[in-house]
């Protein structure tokens, strides 16, 4: 199947390109690298050995789209591409919903125009707001607390409402948990820019000597240690959760389907620090800082439908996410 990856050099598509190309699939990279690097897609090639076509363009650009899904006989959409900085949709909201839903609508678009109704979309743990209790299956309410949440609330309604419209389309929602970790050659890995705002990347950069010290945003949760907890997954099990969900599509009924992609298992922010202290040998330097506006306490999902219908589990554990973000740091800083 030839199957076009929008976001494909971002961190979780640059992964998936990988996986999904192992497994046989023909890639093609769309992206405006608006959050990635070009130089991404040559490891991506280095990594399978397939040459692997680039169409850099924007999302919104409904025209190119339609070109590259007829000149590279796109049968499969794995859409990625999006904006995903929580506490920059507060300050930049219309560029989050022109982007990521603007962005979404051309490429439905061009899908219809094209007869194309295979799609596999980058939801987020983050549409389940607020947790009303753990774990977090799929049928929990759904409620988003910020702009960026609500663009993927409203993509999901709106796929919701395609396939009601016509039921020839196959959609997969994929709610992923906290992404992290790297590609085992230290060749592809999240490299955010500027100060990094999610967890693992802060705690690396600290490691490399790059930050002087982690803050740790509130020890005073209800939870064991009283500092956050989160579901974690390692980023080269979540790229095989999207081998098997293209799979699924392919295999099942036309229809909507929606899947919470996690472990399943919860780690507060001291053990992810512990953990990746043993693994890069050096002690990190955190200091308390007061909590973080719009934290949860605990989030962790409930991973059993993904199991059984999609026939996949993650398999990596903490170890393995700390010593793959570890090696692709010191890559990246050159230590
Ligand atoms: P990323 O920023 O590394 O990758 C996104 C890619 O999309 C980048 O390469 C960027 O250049 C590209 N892009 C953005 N807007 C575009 C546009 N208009 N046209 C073309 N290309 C565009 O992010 P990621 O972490 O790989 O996330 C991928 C998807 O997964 C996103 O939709 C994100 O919301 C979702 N997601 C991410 C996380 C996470 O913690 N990383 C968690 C849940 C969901
Ligand atoms: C994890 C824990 C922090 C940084 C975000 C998005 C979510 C999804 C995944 C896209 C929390 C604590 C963090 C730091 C800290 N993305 N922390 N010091 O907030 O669970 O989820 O990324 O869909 O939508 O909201 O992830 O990595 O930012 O935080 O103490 O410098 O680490 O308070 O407990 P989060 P995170």
């Amino acid at each position: 199947m030839n199957i076009l990856l929008t976001g494909g050099a971002g961190y979780i598509g640059s992964h998936a390109a990988v996986a999904l190309a192992s497994a046989g699939h023909q890639i093609v990279v769309f992206d405006n690298f608006c959050n990635s690097r070009p130089t991404v897609v040559d490891q991506i090639r280095a990594l399978t050995g397939q040459p692997i076509p680039v169409v850099e363009a924007d999302l919104r650009d409904t025209a190119v789209l339609l070109g590259a899904l007829t000149t590279h006989g796109i049968g499969a959409v794995v859409h990625f591409a999006g904006l995903k900085a929580v506490g920059e949709s507060v300050a930049k909201p219309i560029e989050y919903y022109a982007n990521n839903v603007q962005g979404t609508i051309s490429l439905l678009q061009a899908m219809q125009a094209k007869g194309l109704k295979t799609l596999v979309f980058s939801s987020s743990a983050t549409v389940y707001g607020d947790p009303q209790y753990l774990p977090i299956d799929e049928a929990h309410p759904t409620a988003a607390t910020n702009p960026y949440g609500r663009t993927k609330l409203h993509i999901e309604e709106m796929l919701a409402d395609v396939a009601r419209a016509d039921p020839q389309w196959r959609i997969a929602r994929l709610r992923y948990f906290n992404p992290v970790g790297a590609h085992e050659s230290g060749l592809i890995g999240e490299d955010p820019n500027g100060i990094p705002n999610n967890l693992m990347p802060y705690i690396a950069r600290v490691a490399a000597g790059q930050l002087p010290h982690l803050n740790v945003f509130g020890n005073d949760y209800d939870t064991p240690d009283g500092t956050g907890v989160r579901d974690y997954i390692h980023v080269v099990d979540l790229a095989q959760g999207h081998v098997a969900a293209v799979r699924y599509l392919l295999e099942h009924a036309p229809g909507l389907y929606t899947f919470n992609l996690g472990t399943g298992q919860g780690y507060s922010v001291l053990e992810m620090v512990r953990a990746f202290e043993a693994v890069a040998g050096r002690p990190l330097p955190f200091t308390i800082a007061p909590r973080r506006p719009g934290d949860i306490a605990s989030c962790f999902a409930k991973v059993d439908l993904a199991a059984s219908a999609l026939g996949w589990r993650a398999t990596l554990g903490l170890k393995e996410m700390c010593e793959s973000t570890w090696r692709f740091q010191q890559r990246a800083a050159g230590l």
